[in-house]
């Protein structure tokens, strides 16, 4: 009960306007992908700073959980056929490899989040894999350019 109520409250918090929205638009849609892939890229910097010393490793495990977490809701962000942003059509015409290329992309973000449970070393072998794949979908996926600053 204190849990629902709990929801409740923080449902209240909600701005009116996204209660009142009934399906979102293509902008919604775009913003909501890039949005998950801003936050694999942030993601992916900590941990990138985590293996290279800069900062210390103590997070690595549970940043690995996040990273591996967001990626396995990245596919379902794409799931609507709304070309736009810097995601290319092929997108959506070759469904089957894309779908495939981020379902492998969310595996083995599993797996580095296993290996960080078990030592960082393990974990930052990981990390190349894990780099890898968001380079082998970007070089087929994405445009270079979307006309507007972003990385
Ligand atoms: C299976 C494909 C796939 C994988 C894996 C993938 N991405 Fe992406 N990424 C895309 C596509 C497609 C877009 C373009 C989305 C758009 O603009 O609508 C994109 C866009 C981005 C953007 C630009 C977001 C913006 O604000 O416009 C960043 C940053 C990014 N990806 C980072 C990453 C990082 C870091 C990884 C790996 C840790 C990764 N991506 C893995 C397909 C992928």
């Amino acid at each position: 009960m204190r849990r629902l109520l709990l929801l409740l409250c923080s449902c209240a918090l909600l701005p009116l306007s996204l209660l009142a929205a009934d399906a979102p638009n293509d902008k919604d849609v775009i913003q909501y992908r890039e949005d998950v892939m801003k936050t694999l890229d942030e993601q992916s910097a900590a941990l990138g700073q985590m293996a290279s010393g800069v900062v210390p490793s103590d997070t690595m495990a549970a940043d690995m959980q996040i990273l591996a977490l967001t990626a396995s809701t990245a596919l379902k962000a794409f799931t609507p056929k709304v070309a736009g942003g810097q995601a290319k059509p092929d997108v959506w015409s070759n469904w089957a490899d894309f779908s495939k290329k981020m379902t492998d992309f969310a595996q083995t973000t599993a797996q580095g989040a296993k290996a960080a449970q078990q030592s960082s070393d393990a974990a930052m072998t990981s990390l190349v894999d894990i780099a890898n794949g968001c380079k082998g979908c970007h070089d087929m996926y994405r445009e270079e350019k979307k006309g507007q600053a972003s990385q």
